[in-house]
């Protein structure tokens, strides 16, 4: 495997996936948490960094423990700390390079250059250059801005690079990863779904043996894929809790049941939107509506894993970018996201998360290997404190159903508009974008219906495109499917007289409104 020190860039995860891309396993690990002495390691990437090699708070790693015994990949910052605290210069930029660059020279017979085209797009993200390079290093590629683009350390394993191959835009940046991974560092390119069912289905049956197991389901990807997952390993003895909160979308809780008991699952579901109702009456704001959600999730899910008094693990469906141990550099919380949270202590339980390596898109291979329906594997995310966060101000049975109505309004239409694609194959609307929904505005309206004058709510509706979530812009909907959709809401949804559509990216705007 290969190993990708994190020293804070908002594109190591994007490293991650790339080289999962080419089939090869790979890790994250915080910049000082290198796992020595496993034997496994065949490669070390140096990810990028919001610091400048001089600042004083830095992230810095003893590169003399990695140094002739792996072969070494420097990106951007990686390649600056390399250069530095190897006798080389590094300088503030006379402006920041940011953006589209070339290779205009290039070494072509240097390995991390195999198969790569003249004049290469790569882009370029970075407020510090390497002026200078040590003695014992030779320049291997540059652009007509940055003289120093790519180096190798002469007779060594070693490179760095400037620019960042993992982003998309660097044209031939998989390959370069490729050529290093591959070709360098010899990993093989046998990471697959299907072996990846057959080694976890085996490792589960030896880790949980004849024990039982409890697992939280939320209806998402996630959960019903390490459900399904374990159910392969270990069959009856895995008992599912399903906790609706009332916060779900319309008629949810009544379809995912059934598509668990198809999947053979054996599943407890809890309706305890009452006890939630009841907490949540009168509070309107987000956080602490945040907050008494994932409270009371816990209490109903611990109330339930009580009754289970044989139960010796409580199995989670943690994707790894809900683990990778974020530097939170800024420190600042933006939203308390909740997931099924805290476990019952008394209860013992031991954890058991076996997608905990997996990138989302992986989670979906996976899940389709399983013989999961596409309905499924391809929903949208939805929010753990569910349509709460699309209730702005306080919540009521009756907003939440009016919410419901304008929101499956909306997701069904998405799934009936078809388009064609660039290769004239048929898509729904709902299949391009990365997630929708309909959120309730503290606003009322004068309209008119028929000969009377209404005095009704406002609804806003929200369809965004991603890759991660992390940023997201407005999906381009048709005019004409944004037109049905608020003729429909309008006409069969009771109290909404007016329908927006919002129009904000992320940054600066989030995906939900609260
Ligand atoms: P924001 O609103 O922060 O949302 O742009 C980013 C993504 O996270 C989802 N989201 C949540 N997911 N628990 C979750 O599991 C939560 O508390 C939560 N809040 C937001 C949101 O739907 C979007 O996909």
């Amino acid at each position: 495997k290969i190993i990708i020190l994190d020293f804070g860039s908002q594109t190591t995860q994007l490293i991650g996936r790339r080289i999962r891309e080419l089939n090869v396993y790979c890790e994250i690990v915080p910049y000082n948490k290198f796992p020595q002495g496993d034997d496994s390691v065949k490669g070390v990437i140096l990810s990028g960094s919001p610091f400048s090699v001089y600042d004083e708070s830095a992230f810095k790693v003893d590169l003399s423990q990695l140094r002739g015994k792996y072969p070494i990949m420097g990106i951007c910052y990686g390649a600056q700390f390399i250069a530095y605290t190897n006798g080389g210069k590094v300088e503030p930029a006379g402006t920041r390079e940011y953006g589209r660059a070339h290779l205009s020279t290039f070494d072509k017979s240097n390995v991390l250059f195999k198969d790569v085209r003249e004049n290469t797009q790569v882009w370029m993200s970075h407020g510090d250059t390497i002026t200078a390079i040590p003695d014992n290093f030779r320049v291997i590629a540059s652009t007509d801005k940055v003289k120093i683009a790519a180096y190798q350390a002469e007779g060594e394993k070693m490179w760095g690079v400037q620019f960042h191959p993992e982003v998309f835009h660097s044209e031939d940046g998989t390959q370069m990863l490729k050529n290093f991974v591959v070709d360098v560092c010899g990993c093989s390119q046998s990471w697959s779904a299907a072996s990846f069912v057959d080694t976890t289905v085996a490792e589960l049956k030896a880790q949980v043996g004849d024990d039982r197991v409890i697992l939280g389901l939320s209806g998402g990807v996630d959960s019903s894929v390490a459900a399904v997952l374990l159910h392969r390993a270990i069959g009856k003895n895995l008992t599912c809790i399903f906790v609706d909160h009332g916060l779900l979308r319309k008629n949810e809780f009544k379809n995912v049941m059934h598509d668990y008991e198809c999947l053979g699952l054996n599943v407890i579901g809890v309706d305890a939107s009452e006890k939630f109702f009841k907490d949540l009456e009168g509070v309107t704001d987000p956080e602490q509506k945040r907050k008494i959600i994932g409270r009371d999730f816990v209490e109903v899910f611990n109330a339930e894993a009580h009754k289970i008094t044989d139960a010796k693990w409580l199995a989670q469906g943690t994707i790894y970018p809900d683990r990778i141990e974020s530097l939170n550099i800024t420190g600042k919380t933006i939203k308390s996201h909740h997931n099924v949270g805290g476990l019952p202590k008394e209860m013992n339980l031991q954890l058991c998360e076996p997608l905990k390596w997996l990138f989302k898109d992986e989670v979906r291979r996976v899940g389709r290997q399983l013989g999961i329906p596409d309905h499924l594997i391809n929903r949208h995310p939805f929010p753990g404190p569910g349509l709460a966060v699309r209730i702005l101000g306080d919540i009521t049975r009756e907003k939440v159903r009016i919410l419901q109505d304008a929101d499956d309004i909306f997701i069904q239409g998405l799934r009936d508009w078809k388009v064609k694609d660039a290769d004239g194959k048929e898509t729904a609307l709902y299949d391009q974008v990365w997630q929708a929904g309909v959120i309730l505005l503290p606003v009322q309206s004068v309209g008119v219906m028929g000969d009377e004058r209404t005095y009704e709510r406002a609804v806003a509706l929200r369809a965004v495109t991603s890759t991660d979530a992390m940023t997201a812009d407005w999906a381009h909907l048709p005019y004409e499917f944004l037109a049905k959709v608020s003729n429909d809401i309008i006409n069969k949804v009771k109290g909404v007289n007016r329908v927006t559509y919002d129009i904000s990216s992320k940054p600066p705007s989030t995906i939900e409104w609260e």
